[in-house]
């Protein structure tokens, strides 16, 4: 099937971009990342794409005068890439409406929890404070409320009685690198339709729900 063009916007060390490269370069995901953006020019990730021959740019928002420039700037940038759809992996910046709506289905974003639970920033530190038994992390669309979003994939990671805010980012982050290939595969290959605010995944094979959750089948107790 056709690759799917993918532009990734960055913030940060880009872990979650080097498993989308993975998985696009292996050919698993039948989509090519054609662009890396990111908003800081210290973005470890840059770095990533760079040795991996992925274009990429840095756009600093306080260049421009207001977000509103800053972010037509940002657009002009996707679409001179052609890019078809773009994952949010670590962009610390919220979009505004227009941006996202001229996205909308076709913006993803990766969050370290299970959402709705924990939106927003310190995530692990809240999620021990608040005593959880279980995290996780969730692959959406993008819609003009942050951290919200019609859900494609959720992994859940146990919280363990020793655990640490590092620790416990550490673990779901390996979960996140699993849960993105995954939904970007599924929104390339055009089986996740949103349906209202839900997500309907087509073709669903028997036991396929339990891979999205790909602790929860290693997970074996106490
Ligand atoms: C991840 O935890 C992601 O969920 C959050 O920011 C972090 C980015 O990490 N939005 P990395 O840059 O992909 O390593």
């Amino acid at each position: 099937m056709a690759l799917r063009r993918v532009a990734v916007l960055i913030s940060g060390s880009g872990t979650n971009l080097q498993a989308l490269i993975d998985a696009t370069r292996s050919g698993r995901v039948p989509a090519r990342i054609v662009r890396v953006v990111s908003d800081r020019p210290t973005a470890g990730g840059l770095a990533r794409a760079a040795r991996t021959g992925i274009p990429t740019a840095v756009i600093r928002p306080h260049d421009f005068e207001s977000r509103g420039a800053f972010e037509e700037a940002l657009d002009r940038l996707l679409r001179e890439a052609e890019a078809e759809i773009v994952c949010l992996a670590g962009f610390m910046r919220v979009l505004g409406r227009a941006m996202v709506e001229g996205w909308a289905g076709r913006m993803l974003n990766i969050h370290p929890s299970l959402l709705p639970a924990f939106p927003g920033l310190e995530v692990h530190e809240r999620v021990l404070e608040a005593g959880m038994p279980v995290t996780g992390c969730t692959v959406h669309f993008v819609t003009a409320e942050v951290d919200a979003g019609p859900v494609l994939v959720q992994g859940v990671v146990p919280v363990l009685p020793d655990d640490t805010p590092e620790r416990l980012r550490a673990r779901v982050l390996e979960v996140e690198h699993r849960a993105y290939p995954r939904a970007l595969d599924l929104l390339v290959r055009g089986r996740a339709v949103v349906e209202g605010e839900r997500v309907v995944v087509r073709d669903e094979r028997p036991g396929e729900r339990l891979l999205l959750h790909p602790l929860l089948a290693r997970w074996t107790g106490p």
